[in-house]
Formats: C-alpha cells, structure tokens, sequence
C-alpha cells in the first residue's frame, strides 16, 4: 500500500540505524534535506512537540500530507495555522490518537453510539504512563507537561465516546511520584484529576498519573442510562502462573507500544487510506485541536485553582 523512502532524524545516527532496519530506505538529518532529495507524498511527524507546527507547515507547504503525533502543538494558533496550511495546500493532517484504532476502544465506540448503555452520561479515563517523557516535555519552554504527554489522549477519548464537545475543565494536580523532577522543573506534576462538564450535560473524570513504573494503564468506564460499559485492561498477557503458595502472578502491559501495537499499525494503515481513497483522515487536525484545547484549559486551571469555560481565549 505504501513504502518507506526516507527516514528523517536530527540525530543522523538514529536515522541511519532505522533506515536499515526497513532495509535501506534513504537517511536524512532534516525534513528540509528529505524534501530536497527524495520524491515521497506523506510524511509522519513522530519529533517532539515543540517541532510539530514547523514541520507540519514546512511539509504541508511542499505539498506532502501529514500525520502528527499528540499533542498536535504547543499552543492553539500553532494548531490554527496548521489545519489551515494543511487545507490551502490540499493535504491531509491526521493527529496521533491511536486509541481511536484499538479494536476494543471501537467496538466500545460502536456499542456506545448503537445505544447499547442508553444515553451515555459519565465517561472515566485512566491514563497513567510507566516512565518519564523526555526532558523537552517537562521543561515548560519546550513542552506542555504531563498532562499533554500521557493524557491528551484521554481528553481524546472523552470527546470521541460522549460525542460531545468540552464547556468546562477543573483541573488539579500535584508533583508525588517525583518531586525531586519538580525541584528542577517548577510546575511539574505527576498526579492529575480532571472533572469535566461536557456541552449537553454530561460529565467526564481523567485521572493521571506518570511515571507509575506497574505498567502502562489506559482503562476507561462509561455509563449510561442504562448500563455500564469498560474497555481496557492492565493485565498485557493470558499467561498466569499460580504458584503452590496461593499467589498468582501474570504481566502487565509495560509500554504503550505493545498495548497498542495493533492500533498504530491501523492509524497508519487508516492515514495511508485516506490519501489514496482522498477522504478526510478519521482523526482530523480539528480532533487534534480540541484535545489541546482541552489540554490547555486543565493546564490553566491547575494555576489558578479556578474551573476554565471553553473555548479557551
Ligand atoms: N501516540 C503515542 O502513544 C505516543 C507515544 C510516545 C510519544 N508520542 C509523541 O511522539 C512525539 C515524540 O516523542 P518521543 O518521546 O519519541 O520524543 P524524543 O525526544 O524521543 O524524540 C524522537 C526523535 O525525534 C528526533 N528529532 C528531534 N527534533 C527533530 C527535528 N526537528 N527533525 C527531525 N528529528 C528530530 C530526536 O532526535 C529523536 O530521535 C511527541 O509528540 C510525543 O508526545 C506519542
């Protein structure tokens, strides 16, 4: 369906060893460089934060589509220009909410919008990472913290299974897990709550943490008028010994890369789609723009302790 054709890196070394991993696609220190010298139509933009606006814009400007990692930017005029380079130049933008491909997370999606819990109401999501993102996410110059990195997602979730848009976020977090990453970084935290009004009515719970070290934890609850619905799960394997002590022992999922192996393949897959069948990508720069927004308004009613309406000015 599609071939790799050039791996981009500033760091070239990392970029030449992926590069042989899928058998000697081309290697570049630079989306400027990669441009220049190699013939490609897509390109995914898995770099830090701080970068996704430029590279969005340099690549939507040369005509290539795009698909983005969360968080989509750093603030909302950044995601702003990039849905509207992306549509003067006719290119699809697609932002990296890998849940949305999950096979369980749909088929909740499905049973939620067939009616299977009635109206739904509540919407609960657990989204707690093991380790630490890297240093440019905690430095608030260079990144949003850790309620962008672990759970934009989460805001993601809300919206995509209440169907429904964000009025008000209050917010609260503290630094418990490391406060030795907060004596560095002032304003870190580790531990997150988030109550949420949605427009219709209905309420929603995100509940944060990062690094928890157990595993990677993303299970969220929803209910309805009438019943109940969960998706996800800690346990990352069937595999369970039970030992003669009476104890029983089994693996979590450690990373979110083997929770969600089968659902990055899928948004790739789903994205590639998207440009050969010219449709819009299933996750859209304006899905990627609410879930900042949303991101952001936690992030402000952390500060000043105060619930924030939305849209957020
Ligand atoms: N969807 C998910 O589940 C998921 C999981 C992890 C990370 N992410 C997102 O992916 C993005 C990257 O996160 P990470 O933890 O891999 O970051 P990272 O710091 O490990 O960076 C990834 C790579 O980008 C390279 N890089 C940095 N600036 C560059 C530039 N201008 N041009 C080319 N290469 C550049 C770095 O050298 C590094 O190899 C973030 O937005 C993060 O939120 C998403």
């Amino acid at each position: 369906m599609a071939e790799v054709v050039a791996v981009v890196d500033s760091n070239v070394e990392a970029a030449r060893n992926l590069a042989s991993l899928l058998g000697g696609a081309g290697y570049y220190e630079s989306l400027t460089e990669a441009i220049r010298k190699v013939d490609f139509d897509a390109v995914f933009i898995t770099t830090p934060t701080f970068t996704h606006h430029p590279l969005t814009v340099e690549a939507a400007e040369a005509g290539k589509h795009v698909f983005c990692e969360k968080p989509m930017a750093l603030t909302l005029r950044e995601a702003d220009d990039m849905i509207s380079v992306a549509r003067r130049n006719n290119v699809k933008l697609q932002i990296g909410f890998m849940r949305r491909f999950d096979p369980e997370f749909r088929k909740a999606k499905s049973l939620i919008d067939e009616g299977a819990i009635g109206k739904p109401v509540l919407v609960k999501s657990v989204g707690r990472g093991p380790g630490l993102p890297p240093r440019w996410a905690l430095d608030p110059k260079t990144g949003l913290g850790m309620v962008a990195e672990v759970n934009s997602h989460d805001f993601d979730t809300l919206r995509w299974f209440m169907n429904d848009e964000f009025k008000t976020i209050y917010a609260d977090a503290a630094a418990l897990l490391r406060p030795d990453v907060a004596e560095e970084f002032p304003g870190f935290h580790d531990v997150v709550v988030v109550a949420v009004r949605f427009q219709k009515g209905g309420l929603g719970l995100i509940d944060g943490g990062c690094p928890v070290n157990y595993a990677y934890d993303a299970r969220v609850e929803v209910l309805g008028t009438e019943g109940l619905l969960t998706v996800g799960e800690i346990q990352g394997t069937s595999l369970i010994i039970c030992h003669k002590d009476q104890k029983m022992t089994t693996e979590p999922f450690h990373s979110w890369r083997d929770r969600f192996r089968e659902a990055y393949i899928a948004e790739a897959e789903s994205f590639i789609r998207s440009i050969i069948e010219d449709r819009e990508p299933e996750v859209t720069g304006e899905d990627g723009r609410k879930a900042l927004e949303a991101t952001l308004a936690a992030i402000r009613s952390i500060k000043e302790h105060e619930p924030v309406n939305l849209p957020v000015k």
